[in-house]
């Protein structure tokens, strides 16, 4: 079994080094500044997960975050989530100046107010100053464009051209991401720096080779993983992983969330390009969390980790005794699995963090195994999506 398998790897490994699904020069923006700030340029046009709508639960609610580097907020108008970049038509100052709130749309500088559309309509002595009213001046703010999947909330920023709905942007996924979204108590947040290219932390998530070296005491010898008792599968922009070698797993699980059958058996994580990991963790026997992580871009060896975990919205089939206790154990449970998350991102970011001390040595593709393999898709999505960005911005001046 070894010799073949073995075989079978080495003439893989051998294939992917010669007809790479990375760039040659996939590290430049690791360690080059203009060539980061031309990628998150181009990738301002792609949906990204932005928040949730927990966060904007009533009227008026707002948090403010970035989008490829942009500050921009999203408020609750009604029934309607609008998005905006944080930056007043007047002269500049952002209008945001906290990362969450409620109220009306004003600017802090020279008290400019805006409406739902991100029209200027009360702009302090317009007449005197300006010779006219608020609404004649014209003066808006720049929009961003705004889709729910369940609770995520995306962004991006508008573009002269045709492109794909949130629904279409993540296909299958869709379904899975709203039903595992909906938390039926706030998630618990964390929030970590890291000092690595925002890709290395991607990269460390598709990689399911490092388990045993670098998570010795968490997943301990159970990290070795084997190809064939592992489903991979690709959607579009994006893949997945699912623990489990049932053939269709992923395909049934897409269907089992659209008509709300679904029943967490087994660990599963969701790669949705550009830098948003959403995961099924079992957090303990037949206990399951969903697991929300965004990789946000800061710099080009800079990035930070946004993480939000909540119970699995999914009925289980626990034992009467368990079912029992529940309402004791589930708040230690929620209280641990943050803990236990710290750690094992820390260990990840460890070594993301020396990948970045050395990013200016990386001058080829790398080798990929076969647990490895998601890297290379993720890497060859990355690439078309930033094309895709590369030809709006040279079409367009409003990015
Ligand atoms: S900069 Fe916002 S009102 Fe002047
Ligand atoms: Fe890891």
């Amino acid at each position: 079994m070894d010799g073949p398998a073995v075989g079978w790897q080495l003439a893989r490994t051998m294939a992917l080094r010669e007809d790479s699904t990375f760039a040659p020069d996939w590290a430049r923006t690791l360690i080059d500044p203009q060539a980061f700030a031309h990628e998150q340029r181009c990738l301002a046009y792609v949906w990204t997960f932005l928040g949730l709508t927990t966060d904007l639960a009533k009227d008026g609610d707002w948090f403010r975050t970035t989008l490829a580097m942009r500050s921009v907020f999203v408020q609750r108008f009604g029934t309607v989530l609008r998005g905006f970049e944080n930056v007043c038509a007047h002269r500049f100052h952002p209008l945001r100046t906290e990362d969450n709130g409620n109220g009306p749309i004003v600017c802090g500088f020279h008290h400019w107010r805006y409406d739902a559309d991100g029209s200027a309509i009360g702009i302090p002595k317009c007449q005197e100053n300006f010779g006219t009213v608020s609404r004649a001046l014209g003066a808006r703010l720049n929009a961003i464009e705004i889709a729910t999947c369940g609770t995520l909330v995306f962004g991006r920023f508008p573009a002269p051209v045709r492109r794909d709905s949130l629904e279409e942007f993540l296909g299958p996924g869709f379904p899975i991401l709203s039903a595992m979204s909906r938390s039926r108590s706030s998630p618990r947040t964390l929030s970590m720096p890291v000092a690595a290219n925002w890709r290395l932390n991607l990269h460390i998530s598709l990689d399911d080779y490092h388990t045993v070296a670098v998570h010795p005491t968490t997943f301990g010898k159970s990290g070795y993983m084997r190809r064939e008792d592992m489903s991979y599968v690709r959607f579009g922009l994006h893949s997945a992983f699912l623990n489990t070698s049932k053939p269709d797993a992923f395909a049934d699980m897409a269907a089992a969330c659209a008509d709300g059958s679904f029943r967490a058996t087994h660990y599963c994580i969701f790669q949705i390009l550009p830098n948003l990991i959403v995961a099924l963790l079992r957090s303990d026997g037949e206990f399951f969390h969903c697991y929300v992580q965004q990789s946000v871009p800061v710099a080009h060896d800079q990035s930070v980790q946004r993480i939000w975990v909540h119970p699995a919205p999914f009925p289980a089939d626990h034992a009467w005794p368990i079912r029992w206790t529940r309402t004791l154990s589930d708040p230690i449970r929620n209280r641990l699995l943050p803990h236990y998350v710290r750690r094992v991102g820390r260990e990840d970011n460890a070594v993301c963090e020396r990948l970045q001390e050395v990013a200016h040595q990386i001058d080829r593709p790398p080798f990929l195994s076969a647990v490895e393999e998601r890297i290379g898709w993720f890497e060859q999505a990355y690439r078309q999506l930033v094309a895709e960005g590369n030809d709006i911005v040279k079409n367009t001046a409003t990015v």
